[in-house]
């Protein structure tokens, strides 16, 4: 921490404003603290402060320092980062530096999973490589097919997820090695390699189907789709439409910088778990409503709501804050959620092939009343990625329960790559925040007969 605590600001301006090395004006922020009269100067860098700069300003020797307050981190950077690019206000989406459609309308999900992973595309030798290693690991332990049969049969897809992620820990001892690069690239490919075929086991299990094991002459969602839907016939007739719309779908998905889950995958990984536990804790996070979970309430909603005309009646509920428009909002994106966009063409390519999903023209009113109405517009909610995504699931065939476990094979690459970098960041320890501890101050224990 530099030592910028005692002299008046006036003149470490005029010292400090000399040069950093490379001759370039350091850029600082001036405080005083109105408790002591004292200024301080706290370096600024990538536009931000270090909140451990904080420390030093006390009001005396036996103070602890300050401290930034920032629940749910709205504004705290916890890391830096080089995967993901965000800027919500313009609605701008890179992964890697690469805009989001032109990823979306080239490349492949296993394309971009290696793109986050290494932070370059691929050549053609190290894309098959890739997709070589990958489809190699997407069988399961037979033990995880018993370990599967005994959950109940209404089990909840996520819950089935999250459960199996975590037990996949106890099947490769390997992973505790994550300072090992080798051992660890190993289990990015399992994790990637496998997450397809717990979805569609889960998927197989609600259903009291038999088990489909994957084949690797088959792409990525193709081989998935045959997991998920392969009757008694030899070989699943795969739809190429429905094969890339789902690619597409996983590459919006792929990653989103510091999400609640990404944050949960980070925060786990920092105390040196094996990534399958980490991976188990960020699906949970995924899990929930106002995350991942919320295609499957967007499609409860939609259903719940029924018919166009009701729709204003709907909102008029939003608005006296007795519901939320759930597939609109976005803590980050402040405009037009980009991958959104790029779903809608998706969605019609689909529904060209299946016949359009009714409850389209319900999230269509939706969003056409919200685009226009002042309490949307004024706190600047917009459709966010699982507005329309479960209307595309839900005409592909997947049950409303399932959604939430396609997000989660998609976000695999993202949690990882995040997860990698993390584990390789100088700057990172275990993850651990402080408290503004708020309870009482030491008292005497009481016999209970004594308590009032
Ligand atoms: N419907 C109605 N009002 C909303 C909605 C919504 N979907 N989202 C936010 N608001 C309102 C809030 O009530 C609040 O209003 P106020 O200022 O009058 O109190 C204001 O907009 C700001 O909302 P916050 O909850 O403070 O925003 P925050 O950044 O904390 O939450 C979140 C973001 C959780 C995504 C929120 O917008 C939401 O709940 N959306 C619905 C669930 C959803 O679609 N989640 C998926 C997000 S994308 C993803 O995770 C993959």
């Amino acid at each position: 921490m530099p030592d910028l605590t005692t002299m008046p600001a006036e003149s470490k301006t005029g010292q400090q404003q000399g040069t950093m090395g490379g001759g370039e004006t350091p850029e600082r922020l001036l405080v005083t603290d109105t408790r002591t009269g004292k200024e301080y100067q706290l370096p600024i860098s990538d536009g931000t402060i270090k909140s451990m700069d904080l420390r030093q300003i006390k009001v005396s020797d036996q103070d602890f320092g300050l401290m930034g307050y920032d629940p749910a981190f709205m504004n705290t950077a916890s890391c830096r980062s080089k995967v993901t690019f965000i800027d919500g206000d313009k609605g701008i989406l890179r992964y890697r530096g690469y805009p989001i459609d032109q990823l979306a309308e080239s490349s492949s999900y296993l394309e971009v999973a290696y793109l986050l992973m290494h932070g370059e595309l691929p050549s053609s030798a190290a894309m098959k490589e890739w997709e070589r290693n990958i489809t190699f690991h997407t069988m399961l332990h037979e033990n995880i097919k018993k370990f599967m049969d005994s959950f109940n049969y209404d089990a909840h897809p996520m819950g089935m997820l999250v459960s199996t992620v975590g037990a996949l820990s106890t099947f490769y001892p390997d992973a505790r090695d994550v300072h090992n690069a080798e051992a660890r690239m190993l289990q990015i490919f399992r994790l990637i390699g496998k997450m397809p075929t717990i979805a569609a086991y889960c998927y197989r299990h609600r259903r009291g189907l038999p088990y489909v094991y994957p084949e690797n002459d088959l792409s990525y969602t193709g081989n998935f789709l045959s997991m998920i839907y392969k009757m008694a016939e030899p070989k699943y007739q795969i739809d190429p439409v429905l094969e890339r719309a789902l690619d597409v779908l996983f590459i919006l998905h792929a990653d989103h910088e510091q999400n609640c889950s990404t944050n949960v995958m980070r925060s786990i990984g920092s105390s040196f778990a094996d990534p399958f536990v980490a991976m188990a804790g960020a699906a949970a996070a995924l899990y929930g409503p106002l995350h991942g979970g919320a295609n499957e309430e967007v499609l409860l909603m939609l259903n719940e709501i029924g018919s166009k005309d009701k729709v204003g009646e709907f909102i008029k509920h939003v608005k006296n804050g007795e519901r939320r428009l759930m597939g609109f909002g976005h803590r980050v994106y402040k405009n037009y959620d980009p991958r959104a966009k790029i779903i809608k063409q998706t969605a019609d390519q689909v529904f060209e092939l299946t016949g359009r999903n009714k409850l389209l023209d319900i999230a269509l009113e939706l969003e056409h009343i919200a685009l226009e109405d002042e309490y949307f517009v004024k706190r600047r909610l917009y459709p966010n990625v699982d507005f329309y995504s479960g209307i595309i699931y839900q005409a592909m065939g997947f049950p409303t329960d399932a959604f939430t476990v396609l997000f989660a094979i998609a976000r695999t690459s993202g949690w990882l790559a995040q997860w990698q970098e993390m584990l390789m960041d100088a700057d990172q320890k275990i993850a651990r925040p402080r408290q503004v501890y708020l309870g009482y101050d030491e008292r005497y224990y009481v016999p209970r007969d004594k308590r009032p």
